[in-house]
């Protein structure tokens, strides 16, 4: 059976106290649960609590990533935090080009690209964020959309660094709204992803589902052929919760 990836993003949730206490209810709670041999399990914390999450997670099968990098190794960029730096703390995963930041920060495919080819080289795994909005989905432009996220990324990167990508389709109207897309279309939209990935770079990537996961859809998503994991936001941050999403992974 192909391994599922199981991937917590805490956003900008959690201080030193409340990361400490969760990471180790995490650690804890793991220990549990018997055989987790076919789920990779992956927390996003906040920078400024990664090296605290680090030291109790680093007995742990979970592994560490962050929530965003730089372009470039090192400069003068003030208040940026560059893939190297992420990579010095612990972490091998970083997402990038999550639907906040291309809100809020205008980051564009070329830009994602950019700090996914950063991270690659740094030795960092990206996961990037492709999805659409309710009024594209609601047009009927929800093909068009990810073929030209996906597209627009993987013409960034070039297909060699697209191997060694993770993709994570979140349509925007399922991110914290409660309202999960149905397994169906889910699935639908990851065939899409896979679908242009393979005739355009012969790629098969991984492709992971977020948005509105929790403890109740988790085993019914998983249970689609191209759903490969899971991006949980809420959920990730009450370790019950997750833990019962990276049990359903394990199936
Ligand atoms: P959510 O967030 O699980 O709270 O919907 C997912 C995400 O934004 O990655």
């Amino acid at each position: 059976m192909k391994e599922k990836l199981v991937v917590g993003n805490w956003k900008m949730f959690t201080d030193r106290a409340s990361a400490q206490s969760l990471s180790q209810q995490l650690v804890g709670g793991l220990e549990t649960c018997g055989s987790l041999s076919s789920v990779r399990i992956v927390i996003c914390p906040p920078y400024t609590v990664l090296e605290t999450v680090s030291t109790i997670i680093s007995p742990s099968p979970i592994m560490l990533g962050a929530q965003n990098c730089h372009t470039q190794k090192e400069g003068a960029f003030t208040g940026e935090i560059s893939a190297q730096m992420l990579t010095d703390l612990g972490c091998s995963f970083v997402i990038l080009g999550h639907s906040e930041r291309r809100r809020d920060f205008n980051e564009t495919n070329e830009l994602v690209g950019a700090k996914a080819l950063a991270a690659l080289a740094a030795g960092l795994t990206p996961i990037v964020c492709v999805g659409e909005s309710l009024d594209q989905r609601e047009s009927g432009e929800t093909t068009s959309f990810i073929t030209s996220q996906v597209l627009g990324f993987a013409r960034a990167v070039g297909e060699e660094a697209l191997a060694s990508c993770v993709f994570a389709y979140e349509p925007i109207w399922a991110i914290g709204t409660g309202r999960a897309a149905s397994p169906e279309q889910a699935e639908e939209v990851h065939q899409i992803i896979l679908s242009v990935c393979k005739s355009e770079y012969s790629q098969k990537p991984q492709v992971l589902y977020g948005g509105s996961v929790n403890a109740e859809n988790a085993s019914q998503l998983f249970s689609q052929p191209s759903i490969d994991g899971a991006l949980v936001g809420g959920a990730s941050l009450k370790a019950p919760s997750f833990i019962t999403i990276i049990q359903a992974a394990q199936g």
